[in-house]
């Protein structure tokens, strides 16, 4: 029998729905080369369906639940109060579906420009997983005083041991098959209690991963070592808050917002996992045809390891690097092709099989065998 998959799309706002058709075309071509089925379900979010209805997260919950995985393209637009969409869809999936584990791979891959002066493939490809419920993500906080000169904002960060152990557990679980090596990346120094109670989730569950060597370093060091010796690192794990920033700059390491990739994932089969582009809607080119869709056809790879089709997700990546390493420039017209030449190169190669595998560095197979298994 053929494997199906259910698959949950939320194009969303901006770009959004340019890149995601792209990832669609080519998730047709995967599915005629590599033998299996998916059943689409496509679901209006974001900032005009929340203008229209005054929906949220919450009016498609159920629904959403059923599905194997979602692809996730971009939410956000001027006309909405910035922090409405953020919370009220973006963080509420990620903590309602328990979507604790955020993969963000930083791959230089050949043929891609970067910022870093020498840098080569070969020295950059890592992992960050970001802690994806907790933090200061839970949005909790008060003010008194406000609108006075004695205003107070107090804003909390909050840190279970089970939040950090699942994450962590997934981290040691991912250096396993790959180069055997995690890092914490904290503040130790001055976030004193949420530092200690990483620490030692982290120094306890190493003991049940011995051939994993530990490493710790703060996050104002990581801002230095992750540009200059990003060979330093294999699978780093962080919280939350950290995590947003130290993936920012690992996107433009690896080239810019428009390759880097996210997988959210629920460890315990709960719910379904979300996978997305680490771009946001970018409203100001949406339409033009210019915005590079290879982080969404990247996390359609990413998507595509975790329901069990690995030979697919390799081919995808393979094709993606292709077209990537030929391009003039990573983004806007200088890419001279436009959104949907650019998905649509990236689908033939995928339906002809041609692009070469030797672009995909191996240790991404550790990465996607090591994602967890989809609900079915
Ligand atoms: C990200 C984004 C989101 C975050 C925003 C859009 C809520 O920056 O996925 O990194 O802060 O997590
Ligand atoms: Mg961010």
């Amino acid at each position: 029998m053929t494997r199906s998959h259910s698959i949950a799309v939320l194009p969303g706002d901006g770009i959004g729905p340019e890149v995601v058709s792209c990832a669609l075309q080519v998730l047709d071509a995967a599915e005629a080369r590599h033998g299996f089925t998916t059943e689409r379900r496509e679901y209006a979010a974001g900032a005009g369906h929340y203008l229209e209805t005054g929906e949220l997260f919450a009016a498609v919950e159920e629904e959403l639940r059923d599905a194997d995985a979602i692809l996730f393209g971009s939410m956000g637009d001027p006309r909405v109060t910035p922090g409405i969409l953020e919370r009220g869809f973006i963080l509420e999936m990620r903590q309602r579906f328990q979507q604790a584990a955020n993969v963000r791979p930083v791959r230089l891959y050949p043929g891609v420009p970067t910022p870093i002066a020498d840098l080569t493939p070969e020295r950059c490809e890592l992992v960050i997983v970001r802690e994806n419920t907790e933090g200061a993500y839970v949005g909790r906080g008060s003010t008194v005083h406000a609108g006075t000169p004695h205003a107070v904002a107090m804003q909390e960060s909050l840190n279970t041991r089970a939040g950090i152990e699942r994450v962590v557990d997934f981290s040691f679980r991912l250096a396993l098959g790959r180069r055997r090596r995690l890092t914490l990346c904290h503040k130790t120094n001055i976030l004193v209690a949420a530092g200690q109670l990483w620490q030692q989730v982290v120094a306890e569950l190493g003991e049940r991963y011995p051939e994993v060597e530990v490493d710790y370093v703060h996050v104002d060091a990581m801002c230095f070592h992750l540009p200059l010796t990003p060979e330093r690192f294999d699978v780093v794990v962080t919280d939350n808050l950290f995590g947003d920033i130290i993936t920012d700059l690992g996107a433009v390491i690896q080239g810019g917002l428009g390759v880097a990739t996210s997988a959210n994932l629920n460890l315990d089969g709960t719910a379904p996992s979300m996978f997305e582009a680490i771009h946001g809607s970018a409203p100001d080119i949406a339409g033009t045809g210019t915005a590079n869709p290879a982080g969404a056809i990247l996390s359609l790879a990413l998507m595509l390891g975790h329901l069990g089709e690995g030979e697919a997700a390799r081919a995808v990546e393979a094709a993606t690097v292709e077209v990537l390493g030929g391009l003039p420039a990573l983004a806007g017209p200088a890419m001279g092709l436009s959104t949907g030449e650019i998905g649509s190169r990236i689908a033939d190669l995928v339906r002809s099989g041609e692009a070469s595998a030797e672009l995909v560095p191996d240790s991404l197979l550790g990465t996607l065998a090591a994602l967890p298994a989809s609900r079915r």
